[in-house]
């Protein structure tokens, strides 16, 4: 049987687009084996024609015209891998209101306006897909949409940022923190503007977007507590070392009776635990339900190609179930309160530089005491006149944990602010002993 033509277009031709091009171009015929259908790239959207390009698009693909694309009937779908909030949002509410499907990378747009997105493509009669918008090549929100459907998903805890991850493992290996941001560049890993990445907002919107999804309520950027890799130096990377755990930016998205909650921190990982060993530009992210008990999903995180191994998969997904009343919207089915803000708990390492002088100690524990928070390890280390504490708890709230370290960190014998991570480690707090 003749293949189906399918011309399709994209909104950027950076990273992710010409790799989308590359791909269609190198796996046509594979695609067209598995589909019946062959996807032609004949409109790409730049904002300079004159830029080199990875994989250059034939004469005539790239426009700096939106309506290029927005006008042309023949177009069967469109694929949104610019990046950014504006002109973009404008873009693909035009396209879904039009009834052109979509597909998109775009987790900040998600994140931050998907409530306006999903309602246009439902005026639209049309599909909105994301799914690489979530750690690229790894599948998840297939996952969480279509094999998981009738599972109560109720945690997620993941490593969802390439770069921050290449940072952080190359700390492990000696590199500083500036050459390791500038090689995660390098390589595409990074966003346009790179402070999404270190700032922790990358993983937040990702982990807003899971969130939804598992749990069926609007969850959006704003609604997730977020710290990056910026605070990390390599006394922390060596520090995590010496009690046998490593330093990961970590999201987690806790379902419990009466709320939600959602956030991403550093945390120091346990080496016995399944999230220490993921290294470089890969993510993982396990995911906890009632029948499931645990999956864990895990693959290449970020990269021109691997993003466009999802968004095309996308595209597929599209020309296969439309018109078929297949899962198209953001599942979002019911409205579930976020929790008060403090009220999660969790073991927690603690690092407190203080003056080596009688009753010090007994001062930061009674501050610690005074929030219930109990002390399972403490090793101190010398440091010219001073001391190093680092303190690993028994579960305490992250409220509580916020106000002992403002506390400490104001005593005179104070010599830096204390810093505080959440642990994570399946061996139970009590058998995580320095290595
Ligand atoms: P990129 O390399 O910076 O490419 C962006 C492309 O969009 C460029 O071709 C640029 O045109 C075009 N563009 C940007 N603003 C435009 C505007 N206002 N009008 C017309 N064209 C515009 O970015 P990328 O790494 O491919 O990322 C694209 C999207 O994929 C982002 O949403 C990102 O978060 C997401 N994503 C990226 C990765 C990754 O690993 N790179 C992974 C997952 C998701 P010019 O080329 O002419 O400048
Ligand atoms: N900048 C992102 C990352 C790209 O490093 O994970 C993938 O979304």
């Amino acid at each position: 049987m003749a293949p189906v033509d399918v011309p399709v277009a994209l909104l950027g031709y950076g990273t992710v687009g010409a790799a989308v091009n590359r791909f269609l171009h190198e796996n046509a015929d594979n695609i067209e084996r598995a589909t019946g259908h062959r996807l032609r790239v004949v409109r790409a959207l730049v904002r300079d024609l004159k830029k080199e390009r990875d994989f250059p698009a034939a004469p005539g693909v790239l426009t700096t015209d939106f309506a290029a694309i927005a006008d042309d009937p023949e177009i069967a779908l469109v694929a949104e891998v610019m990046g950014g909030i504006d002109p973009t949002h404008d873009y693909i509410l035009r396209l879904l209101r039009d009834s052109k499907p979509v597909v998109t990378a775009n987790k900040q747009l998600l994140a931050q306006r998907g409530a306006d997105l999903f309602a246009a493509a439902q005026e639209g009669g049309v599909q909105l897909r994301f799914e690489a918008s979530v750690c690229a090549a790894i599948p998840v929100i297939k996952v969480l949409r279509e094999a998981l459907v009738v599972t109560n998903v109720h945690r997620i805890l993941g490593i969802v940022n390439g770069t921050t991850n290449y940072i952080l493992t190359q700390m492990e290996l000696g590199a500083e923190y500036g050459e390791a941001l500038a090689e995660a560049k390098r390589q595409g890993y990074a966003e346009m503007d790179p402070t999404e990445d270190v700032s922790g907002a990358d993983a937040a919107a990702k982990m807003a977007i899971l969130a939804t999804v598992a749990f069926g309520s609007r969850v959006t950027l704003d609604d997730v507590n977020f710290e990056g890799v910026e605070r990390i130096t390599s006394a922390h990377v060596n520090a995590a070392r010496q009690m046998d755990m490593v330093v990961r930016l970590v999201g987690r998205a806790t379902l419990v009776e009466g709320g939600y909650d959602v956030r991403v921190s550093p945390a120091l990982v346990d080496c016995a635990h399944p999230l220490a060993g993921v290294e470089g530009a890969f993510n993982a992210i396990m995911l906890q339900g009632d029948a499931i008990r645990e999956i864990t999903l895990e693959g290449p995180g970020a990269g021109g190609i691997e993003t466009a191994s999802a968004v095309i998969a996308d595209m597929v997904s599209i020309i296969g179930t439309k018109g078929t009343g297949f899962l198209h919207d953001d599942a979002c089915w019911r409205t579930v309160d976020r929790l008060p803000a403090g009220e999660l708990r969790s073991p927690f390492y603690l690092q407190i530089a203080v003056d080596d002088r009688p009753g010090v100690l007994a001062r930061v524990a009674e501050r610690l005491a005074a929030h219930e928070i109990s002390v399972a390890r403490l090793v101190q280390f010398q440091t010219g006149g001073g001391a190093i504490l680092h303190v690993i708890s028994h579960e305490a709230t992250y409220g509580a944990v916020d106000e002992a370290l403002a506390e400490i960190s104001g005593l005179p014998e104070s010599r830096e602010i204390a810093v505080a991570f959440p642990v994570i480690s399946q061996r139970g707090i009590s058998e995580l002993g320095w290595a």
